[in-house]
């Protein structure tokens, strides 16, 4: 089926004129930022005699086991080495039938990743080491780790954190974290590497009148103090105990305050209380020398600008994360959804086009939701289906904002092709709604998102190009089209706060993602390259000045910095360079990641102009 579609791709390869263009005006930005930091003298300065690649096991500079055996003492006995789960089902000693079926089904559940101390669920990244062969004995061996850490520091304290990161920095091995592993770019796994495993602090604290440190003027707010561990599903379990509501993602299994957060995070409800990011009144964190400090408005406000949105593994490890929390509100709900119910696909395009326009007046009305456009691959049937709220109010007002689409689907352009239904409950408050909505996913193949803010010019100016768009960027590599409406009046009131976050967040309404991904690394190019020609391409073009959101965009994704920075990346390359010169932390498409160059077999070494 993919086959289908290279024309397409021989068509936008990136020679063409058009390509060449963009590339130029999205590129410029970052040989500006290079040339700006590069001729800082202090960076020269440092660069004389400093190793350019990380070490690897084998190598004379890898730690002996000395060296390993006192991290372990070190971190009181918390270190673990890795071994593959699926290795019960290949030949050899672990060879186990019953074990190997057992982890073939829990390897695919995202309760059961998210627990793990380094699986990660997009795995097509870090080379998939050992997949499990439920039941059957595999051929081959399992005798590598790829992508995966070499060893993991399960922690429970911050002092091991400070432990491994010491000892990475001393040694120069590369030091990943490893939360929940929803990673979509590979960035919680990494080759060669000593992993910081989170998952096990889970402190959770309620405040009525919480206060950072070292601000006495500050306004005291309802909050909650969260370790590093804690993922969604129980953060809203415990706050509803507390008849508190908290901004959370719109999935169980996700980290509250690991790369989620510290990414930007949006949330079903950020179009009321914005993103996630904008709750954060106070960070404690392992820095890149190995110091605990805490970040706040008053005390390491750098830091503090720069987690708010600059990405996770970057500027330090996080422990715990202090967030607002308000009283809890009901949640009004309604599913909705359109259906072409004849053969003419340009009349969906149109109508989707037209529904689209719609999203800023729903949006600054405060609705707010997910969209999905999915087709039939069978009757090539096309469907757009929504899952639209209000915090608060009531179904008569919801169903009100909504009556313009039912009234253009009954005119005569759309009634003969067109279907609609809807259905509505009302929740009493947001536990219950969270707890009903998102449920714990499974594995389905590795996922590459080319994804752009769209603002309201890019969904009301030129229906009849957001139409066109819509349609020629789908084909059997999508599998599906998905709309987060999480912008709008409640993430636009935070535009004044200077933070690291994406700017371009302030004024978007709907988070578009193209959905693609592959489950084998034969595939793995065509798809990437899908994504990146007629994918990204087309979404840019119909958003040129906005970004993007850099927890789910496309792998690699062009003149990256830019587009999920903007105006902020300078500062925040110039911030990383200063508290982590020897890039300690390296993350894929992260800060000062341009700085490294990562190969297929695991080596990380300096760019040769960084070095
Ligand atoms: C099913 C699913 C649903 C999702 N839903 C949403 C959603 O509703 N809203 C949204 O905004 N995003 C959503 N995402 C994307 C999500 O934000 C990212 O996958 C994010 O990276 C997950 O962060 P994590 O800490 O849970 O995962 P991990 O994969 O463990 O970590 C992600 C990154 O953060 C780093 N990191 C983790 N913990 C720390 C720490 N304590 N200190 C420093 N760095 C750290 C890791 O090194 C890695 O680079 C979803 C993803 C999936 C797979
Ligand atoms: C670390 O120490 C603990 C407790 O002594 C031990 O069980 C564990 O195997 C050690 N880890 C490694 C990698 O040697
Ligand atoms: C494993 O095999 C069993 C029996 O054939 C099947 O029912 C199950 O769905 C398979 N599980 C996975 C994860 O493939
Ligand atoms: C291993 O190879 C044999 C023979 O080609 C095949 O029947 C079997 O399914 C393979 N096993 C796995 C797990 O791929
Ligand atoms: C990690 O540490 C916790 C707390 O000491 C312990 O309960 C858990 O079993 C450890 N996990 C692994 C995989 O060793
Ligand atoms: C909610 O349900 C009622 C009763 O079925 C219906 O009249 C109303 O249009 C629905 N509203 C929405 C927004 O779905
Ligand atoms: C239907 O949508 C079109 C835009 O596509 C708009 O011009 C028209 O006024 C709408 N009609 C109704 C009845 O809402
Ligand atoms: C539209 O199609 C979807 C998926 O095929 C189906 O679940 C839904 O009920 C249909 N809705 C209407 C209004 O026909
Ligand atoms: C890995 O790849 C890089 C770049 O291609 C190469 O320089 C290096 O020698 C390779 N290392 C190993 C161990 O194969």
């Amino acid at each position: 089926m993919i086959y289908l579609c290279l024309p397409i791709l021989l068509v936008l390869t990136p020679g063409s004129s058009n390509m060449k263009l963009r590339d130029v005006s999205i590129s410029g930005m970052h040989l500006f930022t290079a040339l700006t930091y590069l001729s800082s003298t202090r960076i020269f300065a440092e660069a004389t005699n400093r190793p350019r690649c990380k070490c690897q096991p084998k190598q004379s500079c890898w730690p002996d086991s000395h060296a390993w055996s006192r991290l372990n003492i070190t971190t009181n006995g918390a270190l673990l080495k890795t071994v593959p789960p699926g290795i019960v089902c290949y030949p050899g000693p672990a060879y186990d039938k019953e074990a190997c079926e057992k982890i073939s089904e829990l390897s695919k559940l995202h309760t059961w990743i998210s627990q793990s101390p380094f699986n990660v669920m997009h795995a097509g990244w870090n080379g998939n080491p050992c997949p499990p062969t439920n039941g059957t004995e595999a051929n081959g061996t399992c005798n590598s780790l790829l992508g995966d850490p070499v060893y993991v520091i399960n922690v429970t304290e911050p002092s091991q954190v400070e432990a491994g990161v010491k000892f990475a920095a001393k040694y120069n091995v590369r030091l990943i974290v490893k939360n929940t592993g929803h990673e979509f770019l590979g960035r919680s796994s990494g080759a060669h590497s000593l992993s910081i495993w989170t998952h096990n602090l889970q402190s959770v604290e309620f405040s009525e009148n919480f206060k950072p440190e070292s601000c006495p003027q500050a306004k005291p707010h309802s909050a909650v103090t969260v370790g590093a561990g804690l993922q969604w599903k129980e953060l809203v379990t415990q706050a509803g105990k507390h008849g508190k509501l908290v901004v959370t993602g719109g999935n169980p299994t996700v980290g509250c305050i690991g790369g989620f957060l510290q990414g930007g995070g949006h949330s079903p409800i950020s179009n009321k209380y914005g993103l996630a990011v904008d709750q954060v009144l106070e960070f404690k964190l392992i820095t890149p020398a190995g110091k605990y400090i805490t970040a706040n408005e008053c005390e390491n406000s750098d830091y503090f600008w720069a987690l708010r949105g600059g990405g996770g593994s970057t500027f330090g490890v996080v422990t715990s994360a202090t967030l607002k929390t308000y009283p809890t509100q009901p949640m009004i709900t309604a599913v909705q959804s359109f259906n072409l119910t004849s053969d003419k696909t340009d009349i969906f395009w149109e109508w989707m086009a037209y529904v689209h326009s719609e999203i800023p007046r729903l949006s600054e009305a405060g609705v707010m939701g997910y969209s999905f456009i999915f087709g039939n691959a069978n009757s090539g049937q096309l469907s757009w289906m929504a899952l639209l709220s209000t915090v608060g109010g009531d179904i008569d007002k919801l169903t009100e904002l909504l009556n313009p689409l039912y009234a253009n689907a009954t005119t005569s352009r759309y009634e003969n092709d067109i279907s609609w239904s809807q259905n509505n409950i009302t929740f009493p408050d947001y536990q219950s709604f969270f707890t009903a909505v998102f449920q714990p996913e499974t594995v389905g193949g590795t996922a590459v998102l080319p994804s752009r803010l769209l603002d309201g010019r890019a969904l009301t100016e030129d229906p009849t190009l957001f139409a066109a768009t819509l349609k020629k960027m789908w084909s059997p590599f999508v599998g599906a089209y998905l709309g987060h409406l999480v912008g709008g009046p409640g993430v636009a009131q935070y535009k004044n706060v200077d933070m690291a976050l994406n700017p371009a967040w302030r004024r978007t309404y709907n988070h578009f993602i193209a959905a693609s991904g592959f489950d084998t690394e034969d595939v793995k190019d065509v798809v990437v390259n899908n994504a990146r020609n007629v994918l990204e391409y087309n979404l840019r073009k119909l958003a040129p000045e906005t970004g993007q959101y850099l927890n789910e965009a496309l792998y690699n994704s062009e003149g990256w910095q830019q587009a999920n920075w903007g105006e902020n990346y300078p500062r925040l390359y110039s911030f990383k360079n200063e508290i982590d010169p020897n890039g300690v932390l390296y993350c894929f498409n992260c800060v000062g990641s341009e700085r490294w160059v990562e190969s297929y077999n695991g080596t990380l070494c300096r760019a040769s102009w960084a070095s």
